[in-house]
């Protein structure tokens, strides 16, 4: 069966500029390098690592939001078509993309009902009456009452004006979500509420989720696959259980022992020496060889491959059985 969302070999660069005046001359960034997954209908693919690896890029290729330097994207079968193009326009309607800071993402000017229901007027779908009965019923599946259907964003928290933006994004039936770390910006006590509402509406509409966070235990708690980037590239994937509980490449192993543990025995936490290389400058043979405690001779020289290992995951190093 044809993956909802199949993405291979997506690359996207950026001319830099390098060095002081007037030594500066541009250079080439690889914000997002090769990366390929499929997702299937209603599942769940976790995307995770360091800031700056490229994960808002990919979520922004896959939307067509951002014009790929190479590679493909598809959807239900079919190639991404030129952005603003009728029909991207019309494939848009089935990937909606909810961003981290909801108050950035709505109209302080605009009622809440006005908001839920712009979509439909942008894409002139239903009468007036019927965006109205429409909006209504996403306000109820996000667990919002009809009352606020005439409040304005600032008069709502965090955790509402979150479920508003879901709202929003869903009513055009979407099949997919990229959910850009979406609860970062709220506080510990509704990011859960708003964890169950995904999982609750992933059920209930049968979404796929592209699901980016920080918050690797969220990932772990959420997602049937997951995606370890490091420096543009996919470095690990897999079962979430797997790789979490045995991550086989270095890198995810640093990741995975900064996670907080409560009440076990406490996990020694992997400091990784330097800073994150400039992408700009990125380090021949495997890119992790410069911080990765493992590295042997052939890693400063060979670029591994993102190979399949024995128990079905996915990971980019010579020495992942090993280190598994
Ligand atoms: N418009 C741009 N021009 C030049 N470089 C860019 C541009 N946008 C992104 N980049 C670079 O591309 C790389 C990937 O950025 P991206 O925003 O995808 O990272 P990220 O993984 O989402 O980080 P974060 O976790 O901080 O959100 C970074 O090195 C970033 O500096
Ligand atoms: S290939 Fe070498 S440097 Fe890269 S992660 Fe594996 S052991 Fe470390
Ligand atoms: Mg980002």
């Amino acid at each position: 069966m044809t993956a909802l969302l199949e993405v291979s070999n997506l690359a996207r660069t950026y001319d830099v500029r390098r060095g002081r005046w007037p030594f500066a001359r541009l250079a080439t960034l690889h914000a997002v390098d090769g990366v390929s997954f499929e997702l299937p209908a209603g599942r769940t693919l976790g995307l995770v690592g360091e800031s700056g690896c490229g994960k808002t890029t990919t979520a922004k290729l896959v939307l067509g939001l951002l014009p790929a330097s190479g590679g493909e994207v598809r959807v239900g079968g079919e190639a991404l078509p030129a952005a603003h193009s009728p029909h991207w326009r019309a494939l848009r309607r089935r990937m909606q993309m909810v961003y981290q800071d909801p108050l950035g993402a709505l109209d302080r000017r605009l009622s809440v009902g006005r908001q839920v229901m712009e979509p439909l007027v942008i894409h002139g779908a239903g009468s007036t009456a019927e965006r109205r009965d429409k909006a209504l019923a996403m306000l109820d599946a996000v667990g919002l009452a009809q009352h606020h259907f005439d409040r304005f964003p600032h008069e709502l928290s965090g955790g509402q004006r979150q479920r508003i933006v879901l709202a929003r994004a869903l009513i055009l039936d979407p099949q997919l979500l990229v959910c850009d770390e979406p609860i970062s910006a709220l506080d510990v006590s509704i990011q859960a509420q708003v964890v169950n509402l995904l999982l609750a509406l992933q059920q209930k509409l049968g979404l796929a989720y592209l699901f980016i966070s920080h918050d690797l235990r969220m990932v772990r708690q959420v997602s049937h696959e997951v995606a370890v980037m490091y420096l543009g590239r996919i470095v690990e994937q897999g079962d979430p259980d797997r790789l979490f509980a045995t991550p086989a490449h270095p890198y995810t192993q640093a990741l995975v022992s900064a996670i907080p543990t409560h009440g076990r025995a406490r996990k020694r936490r992997i400091v990784l020496p330097g800073e994150p290389p400039n992408p700009v400058d990125r380090p021949a043979g495997c890119a992790f060889h410069p911080r990765c405690p493992h590295a042997v001779e052939r890693c400063r020289i060979e670029t591994p491959a993102l190979r399949l290992l024995a128990d079905g995951r996915r990971a980019a190093c010579h020495l992942a059985e090993q280190i598994a």
